[in-house]
């Protein structure tokens, strides 16, 4: 069993074609996820991209550590995080949409008020190709956008209200290691590593963008068994969060995935998570509601639930929320 893969060379810049629009719906229904190939992403930036990361992880630990992220700023670096109340065997770097790229990451312009702001290592040329990364993402996650609204129902256009410049999307950058990270005294001291490199979990926004390197271990439920994602050379694996199956109203769902553990080489993965602004309210789509079929979920607020799921990846709260809880 493989998943599909969307050759995007015609989806073009305005109306998304009927057919690419038809084969996203099936795949959205089926698998919640695809790759995509022909994305109009530079080859070039990405190649850059892959660098910056590995030069980033290859630092030394305290210097990482610097970066760190906190309880106060969701932003920089990470190794420690925990799903579903286990701890990953990976790092992180969390860095988000900058909007105004030509001012400091900490003038209120590109501060977010409650995610806080991009911290960056001192690596020559990384900061401006993770912004030429984070737009060309926007840019590709947009043009999704819009073949999904119309894979709904909606006019192409529909969604994009909600993305305007204080959207809360960011790239992770993933390293998964073959030994923790942690000191034994450190990790004595915080949540066990689980059985995996990464729990299982969906996605909690509208659509993830991610680049994986060639070593493979991303799976995603289907049919209650666990389908590999292939490794394609210069593909994006596409998966929609629960925000979009919100959206669909359960047309489309919100696959879980997981990374199984490594044992034989250490593996790089860049996912980007585009999420509106947080004053967005979301709630299925008008178009997926009828007689036969009324609304599964009541409204929900994009922040609230963002704060709510970034509490319990960063400590154990107890119970994890899932959009489950706003099911009518
Ligand atoms: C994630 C994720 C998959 C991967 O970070 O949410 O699912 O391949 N990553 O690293
Ligand atoms: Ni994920």
């Amino acid at each position: 069993m493989q998943l599909p893969i969307i050759d995007l060379a015609d989806l073009g810049t305005t109306q998304p074609p009927k057919p690419i629009v038809d084969t996203v719906r099936d795949a959205a229904a089926e698998f919640g996820f695809f790759q995509i190939i022909n994305h109009g992403v530079a080859p070039d930036l990405v190649a850059q991209v892959w660098d910056s990361t590995k030069a980033f992880f290859a630092l030394p630990h305290d210097d990482k550590r610097n970066i760190s992220r906190s309880k106060t700023n969701t932003r920089g670096y990470y190794d420690r995080e925990l799903t579903k109340n286990a701890r990953d065997l990976k790092e992180v770097l969390d860095l988000a949409h900058v909007p105004f790229p030509e001012l400091d990451d900490t003038d209120p312009r590109n501060f977010h008020r409650v995610d806080g702001f991009n911290q960056w290592p001192d690596l020559d040329g990384f900061r401006s190709t993770m912004v030429a990364y984070l737009q060309a993402c926007e840019q590709l996650s947009l043009r999704l956008l819009d073949t999904f609204s119309a894979s709904l129902g909606q006019d192409p256009q529909y969604l994009r209200s909600f993305f305007d410049q204080d959207h809360t999307s960011f790239v992770r950058l993933n390293h998964y290691p073959l030994d923790d990270l942690l000191s034994p005294g450190e990790a004595i001291s915080t949540t066990p590593l689980g059985d995996m490199a990464l729990h299982h979990h969906s996605d909690a926004g509208a659509l993830t963008l991610l680049l994986q390197d060639d070593v493979g271990g991303l799976q995603v439920e289907h049919d209650q068994d666990w389908i590999d994602v292939e490794p394609i050379p210069g593909a994006f694996v596409v998966n929609i969060g629960d925000m979009m199956q919100v959206w669909a109203n359960n047309r489309f769902r919100a696959a879980l995935h997981r990374v199984a553990p490594r044992t034989d080489r250490e593996r790089y993965s860049l996912p980007y998570f585009f999420n509106p602004s947080y004053g967005t309210d979301y709630a299925p789509l008008p178009s997926t509601i009828s007689p036969d079929t009324p609304p599964q979920y009541r409204t929900l607020n994009w922040g609230e639930f963002r704060q709510a799921r970034a509490d319990g990846d960063f400590a154990d709260y107890g119970t994890e929320i899932q959009i489950a809880h706003f099911s009518v």
